[in-house]
């Protein structure tokens, strides 16, 4: 098994690279997550937002898993086939859904606002698609779970599950209800939507496939700095993003991890809040949104903009073990005469360092920049190798293979498939 994850604060462009590696993949697994990830595919002249899907959906031949790692919002789940199969795309035959993987009830998503409201200024910025509580019940030992719909007693369990949350809703919070009716009718109506598709127990289906030596590919969401053990907590979701969430929330062992892939922006952007050492609150950081559409794919925010962070990605790619490298939108800084990386640190003592410190919050550190010369446009047609890129982004591209000791192995330039420089490694690989 490979796995593709973001090495930043998500949004890196994996949708994408998914789509584009799909093709050498049987099987494309989602591991975590859910209905907060959108991963944006743009290919034919048209834009297609993922949720909860893997984004090997839209190749024919590639099953799609939904890992028990993931959590499911039935509603979104239901809205998303409906435009699969309206497009056409083989939905039916070729996604499955691991039994195992829990429930967001329409309570979920009011605790998830409640819980945010009562924060205050210390939100977390959270995409109010019910995660943090559903993890919470999950791991509460307290969920129910997709394969629970096909229960004989499931209302029962649904309205035990109900009548909890709505007790917190209610005496703690004193929480808004009045759209709960219509979202519950609308949550019944996608659970029988549901249950008409391939419900499984998915490791077994992983279990055959490696058997069978078929590839699999774990598709991640979110970004390893939001990982809910490593990322800047408690500004993270709720699952590890990293690739250790890829062996327990799809069930494959790690001695059959392969290749990992990670990915990251030539910059770096952040939706929602949270420390975020090398951000640009300027005319730059604005230039770097607008050329980048930097707005959040499932809930429209702008999303905060700087330059590359090297501790950041230096941590990342250890804690993921990346073999290869693969860099987002490079295209969006073309038009800069400057562009900077953060090499290191300094932290309030004077103290220089790659490290990341425990808590950026208690600790703001001053990111110590190296300034590179910027490029110009990059059009498709002029790029087969690397030998074509402009010369100072050839220079840039070198300067974070070496400071990271890590092969750049695919370099896109534009949201279209086409818009993509594959290097002699991940060729080989693939
Ligand atoms: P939650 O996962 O909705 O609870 O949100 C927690 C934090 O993670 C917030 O700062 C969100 O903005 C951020 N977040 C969640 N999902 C994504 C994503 O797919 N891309 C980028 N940020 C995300």
């Amino acid at each position: 098994m490979d796995i593709l994850l973001g090495l930043q604060w998500g949004d890196e462009g994996k949708g994408k690279v998914v789509d584009f590696l799909a093709p050498q993949y049987e099987v494309v697994a989602r591991f975590q997550g859910g209905p907060n990830a959108g991963h944006t595919l743009v290919f034919d002249a048209v834009k297609h937002v993922l949720h909860q899907i893997p984004s090997g959906i839209f190749r024919p031949q590639t099953q799609n898993v939904i890992g028990n790692g993931v959590i499911i919002d039935p509603i979104v789940m239901k809205k998303e086939i409906e435009k699969l199969l309206a497009q056409g795309i083989e939905v039916r035959q070729n996604l499955y859904f691991s039994k195992k993987a829990h429930l967001i009830l329409p309570t979920h998503r009011l605790l998830d606002a409640a819980q945010e409201t009562a924060k205050g200024v210390q939100k977390i910025g959270s995409t109010l698609k019910g995660i943090s509580p559903t993890y919470q019940d999950k791991i509460g030992r307290n969920g129910l779970r997709i394969g629970d719909i096909l229960l004989p007693n499931f209302k029962q369990l649904y309205q035990e599950k109900k009548a909890q949350h709505l007790k917190i809703l209610t005496e703690f919070y004193q929480h808004d209800l009045s759209s709960l009716e219509s979202e519950e009718q609308a949550f019944f109506e996608a659970l029988d939507f549901l249950k008409t598709f391939q419900l499984v127990d998915s490791e077994y289906l992983l279990f055959e496939a490696q058997k069978n030596k078929k590839r699999i590919l774990a598709e991640g969401a979110q970004g390893t700095l939001l990982d809910i053990d490593f990322g800047s907590y408690p500004f993270v979701t709720s699952s590890n993003t990293t690739a250790s969430g890829a062996c327990s929330g799809l069930g494959v062992a790690p001695r059959h991890i392969e290749e990992v892939f990670g990915i990251f922006k030539a910059y770096c952007t952040r939706v929602g809040s949270g420390p975020f050492p090398t951000e640009l609150d300027d005319e730059v950081g604005e230039a770097i949104r607008e050329k980048g559409q930097e707005f959040g794919a499932t809930t429209g925010r702008k999303r905060r903009c700087g330059w590359l962070d090297l501790p950041a990605l230096l941590y990342a790619i250890q804690l993921n073990g990346v073999t290869q490298l693969l860099m987002m939108k490079a295209d969006v800084l073309s038009g800069f005469e400057q562009i900077k990386i953060c090499t290191h640190y300094q932290l309030p003592d004077g103290t220089k360092t790659q490290e990341v410190p425990y808590d950026l919050v208690q600790t703001p550190v001053s990111p110590q920049y190296q300034t590179f010369e910027g490029w110009g446009e990059l059009h498709a047609d002029k790029i087969q190798h690397f030998d074509d890129l402009p010369k100072t982004l050839q220079a840039y591209i070198r300067f974070i293979e070496e400071a990271t000791q890590t092969p750049i192995t695919l370099v896109s330039y534009g949201a279209k498939r086409t818009d993509t420089l594959l290097r002699q490694k991940l060729a080989e690989t693939v």
